[in-house]
């Protein structure tokens, strides 16, 4: 018998997606993103995140079903992002979910949109995930985690005090008015500056941090810093500028990341979050991973952004696992903890 076909659905910020598995292998992945009717607000604006996704969920859907080649009686399981997010984008998933699940009488599995981005490695690994050390970091979330199960044991270690790490990217490439988002254009202007041509600060990273806050970032310090030098150099060089804000960003990460794994006696780390599409942070993590001997995992970049793929891995893990499916009537979650899997 081949494994169960879960239709996963995220909409816990500005993308409409829908990704559809069966068992590990990825059938489809649609993304309907209104990120253009956002950039000039320079932000997410939720109501108009919500909108968009009413108007899209139903096309995407037929777009999805029709990538993997099955129709609706097909799919074995539902799987939705139940949070954290934008409450009223999710509550559009959510609705579309359930309404699927129940018309099709199959279960249902309302998930954590951050566990579902770490669990897509499963998509593109065949080794288990656990356990592992990994480093969470998107727009609205950065935290280190040890991972014993993926589909119901995660442990926070730390995370960030202020800004996420995304949202640092966001925030620089707004003051250097690069557009939104801003982690892609830093991540490209980067590539042709110096990043050691400016001395950004690691945030945390006194002895006296790493005695109180060992995996706890910081990025308002770095944020404060790049705008001080942004005002008393009118005349500052764009790529280098990215690329040394960039390499603190990477820097502080990567350390954080590796003393997780060295105190945990952990030697797997996974990278996941739409700012592990960074190639620098990607290349960086590479080089010293293999240095100390540690299995690295990232998740190909086109699946570190929000898509519903994750989400329906998430699902086909839980099914695996033989994990209760949810109550059909839960609620969508804005500040669902990352220690809960599924509600
Ligand atoms: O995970 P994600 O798609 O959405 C959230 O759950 O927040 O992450 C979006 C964040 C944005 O802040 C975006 O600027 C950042 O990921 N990002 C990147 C790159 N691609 C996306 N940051 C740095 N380099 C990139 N290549
Ligand atoms: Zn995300």
């Amino acid at each position: 018998m081949s494994a169960p076909i879960v239709l996963g659905i995220e909409t816990s910020c500005d993308e409409t997606a829908v990704g559809i598995v069966r068992g590990r292998s990825l059938l489809a992945n649609v993304i309907a993103s209104s990120v253009e009717e956002h950039a000039r607000f320079g932000g997410v604006v939720p109501e108009i995140a919500s909108r968009a996704h009413l108007e899209a969920m139903q096309p995407t859907i037929t777009q999805a079903l029709k990538d993997a080649n099955i129709s609706l009686s097909d799919i074995d399981s539902v799987a939705v992002t139940a949070g954290p997010g934008l409450v009223g984008a999710l509550l559009v998933g959510v609705g579309a979910a359930t309404g699927l699940a129940l018309g099709l009488d199959k279960p249902i599995f309302a998930v954590n949109h951050l566990a579902a981005h770490i669990s897509v490695d499963a998509l593109t690994h065949t080794e288990t995930l656990t356990p592992t050390i990994a480093l969470l970091v998107s727009g609205g979330h950065s935290s280190l985690l040890q991972v014993d199960d993926i589909t119901g044991s995660i442990t926070k270690l730390g995370a960030t005090m202020d800004d996420a790490a995304g949202e640092a990217f966001d925030k620089i490439a707004r003051v250097m008015k690069l557009g939104f988002p801003g982690g892609p254009t830093i991540d490209a202007l980067a590539k042709t500056g110096d990043a050691d041509s400016i001395n950004f600060p690691r945030g945390l990273t006194t002895s006296n941090d790493w005695q109180t806050r060992p995996f706890d970032f910081s990025f308002s310090g770095l944020k404060t810093a790049v705008a001080r030098y942004l005002e008393a150099t009118p005349d500052y060089a764009k790529a280098d500028v990215a690329a040394s804000f960039q390499e603190a960003i990477v820097d502080v990460l990567l350390l954080k990341s590796l003393a997780a794994c060295k105190a945990s006696g952990i030697d797997s780390l996974v990278i996941a979050g739409g700012v592990a599409a960074n190639s620098r942070l990607r290349a960086v993590a590479e080089a010293r991973c293999q240095k100390v001997g540690i299995r690295l995992r990232i998740p190909v970049p086109g699946l570190c952004t929000d898509n519903g793929a994750m989400v329906a891995a998430l699902g086909s893990l839980m099914v695996a696992a033989g994990r209760a499916p949810s109550p059909i009537a839960f609620d969508a979650d804005s500040s669902l903890p990352v220690t809960t899997v599924s509600v």
